[in-house]
């Protein structure tokens, strides 16, 4: 009989791993660029890769393969792939979704990388994108038209976690006959899987809570097997695949997706809660605090808040260089879901390509520091901020 391996933490750890070969208990990597054909019949491939069967690692690779095998499990997925970042991913989804004259509808408040491809490097091709600077499911459906094919969205968003209904979305979308893709690297398949709400595909930065070691740069993406199918087919020819060690290390990492992000989870409630109610502190921006003005919709839809706590403060950018500069403990760097906590300030960072303009109409004030909370002792996160809102008049 086969095991049960219905759980979520069963999953992150059992599978896709390609065990038993040569009685290994971890997937082996596979670090060959080329296979040999297994057989005179193979030989004249048309394009599609029976189960199974390897040629030529930009195709495919056992050891990656493992990797998309536990993303899919871990979405609730047919199928998925690995690519060598996030923006390969994205790439990949818009490249093969979309054609001169399409048009994507997207929320404004994105990833400044995605924002940057859609609005700069698109239009070159002859795909619009418009930019909804809301939230709301209606303002969504509203700017689709005849040329839309689809819509993007990120949930929770950076840095200001805003979330999105998910599910009135694609129901509104489908009725519509638009797809649906999501950027859920805030929530990671723990907190969140979007094709259960409707989505057609989800799209994962791995570099952060999948891989959740700030040693990797890498992304994916999870659907149904004919838009998978699609879209393996550019990576095919666009490229864009990750190498076998990275495929390893993200194995690796996933494996302890769950408890990591139950630490990340309990750290970020824990941290937004204390920094509510510090006195240099002006805002806290957490969907897991009543607080939030979704709070909600968050607790309908989420299974967990997540690590990212964004806050402004009081004495305003003065205020918060100082902070930033005091810290000792938690790194200011950009990235986020490691182990380890990272801070930064999206002016200089994430949304340093936006103007000023652009920033004010998304909420994002020039005092605001975003918090990575890692798995860290919560005492020690908190004990690091305090002696660096201590240091700020
Ligand atoms: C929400 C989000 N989506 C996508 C990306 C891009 O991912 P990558 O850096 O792996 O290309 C990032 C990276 O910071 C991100 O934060």
């Amino acid at each position: 009989m086969k095991p049960r391996q219905e759980g979520p933490s069963t999953k992150a750890v059992h599978a896709g791993e390609l065990v038993g070969v040569i009685g290994s208990v971890n997937t082996p990597i596979f670090q060959t660029a080329t296979f040999y054909y297994p057989n005179e019949k193979e030989s004249t491939w048309k394009g599609e890769l029976p189960e199974g069967t390897y040629i030529y690692s930009r195709h495919g690779n056992p050891t990656i393969r493992a990797a998309e095998e536990k993303i899919a499990a871990l979405e609730g997925a047919e199928d998925a792939l690995v690519f060598a970042s996030g923006m390969a991913a994205t790439s990949a989804i818009v490249l093969s979704l979309l054609s001169k004259g399409d048009r994507i509808v997207s929320m404004e408040d994105i990833y400044g990388g995605t924002f940057n491809l859609f609005k700069n490097e698109l239009p070159r091709l002859g795909i619009e994108t418009s930019f909804v600077p809301s939230v709301r499911t209606e303002d969504i459906l509203s700017a689709v038209d005849k040329t839309t094919k689809l819509i993007w969205l990120e949930n929770p968003t950076n840095p200001l976690l805003k979330l999105v209904d998910v599910e009135a979305v694609a129901k509104g979308a489908h009725d519509l006959g638009v797809k649906v893709a999501i950027d859920s690297t805030f929530a990671s398949p723990m907190n969140q899987n979007p094709l259960a709400m409707g989505a057609d595909i989800v799209m994962h930065s791995c570099t952060k809570y999948l891989n959740g070691h700030s040693d990797l740069v890498a992304g994916a993406l999870a659907g149904s097997k004919p838009i998978v199918q699609e879209i393996w087919k550019r990576r095919v020819t666009i490229g864009g695949n990750l190498d076998p060690m990275g495929g390893f290390l993200l194995l690796r990492g996933m494996k302890t997706l769950a408890v990591r992000m139950q630490r990340h989870n309990e750290n970020g409630m824990a941290l937004a809660t204390h920094l509510q109610s510090h006195e240099k502190v002006q805002r806290v921006h957490y969907p897991g605090l009543p607080s939030h003005p979704q709070y909600e919709l968050a607790r309908r839809t989420l299974r967990g808040f997540g690590g990212m706590v964004s806050f402004e403060m009081k004495g305003g950018q003065k205020a918060a260089f100082k902070v930033m500069r005091s810290l000792r403990m938690i790194a200011l760097a950009p990235s986020l879901g490691g182990v380890e906590s990272l801070a930064s300030m999206p002016l200089n960072t994430s949304h340093v390509a936006f103007s000023a303009e652009e920033r004010k109409r998304l909420g994002i004030n020039d005092s605001l520091i975003r918090i990575s909370a890692g798995i860290e002792d919560i005492e020690d996160i908190i004990e690091d901020l305090d002696q660096a809102l201590d240091s700020a008049k």
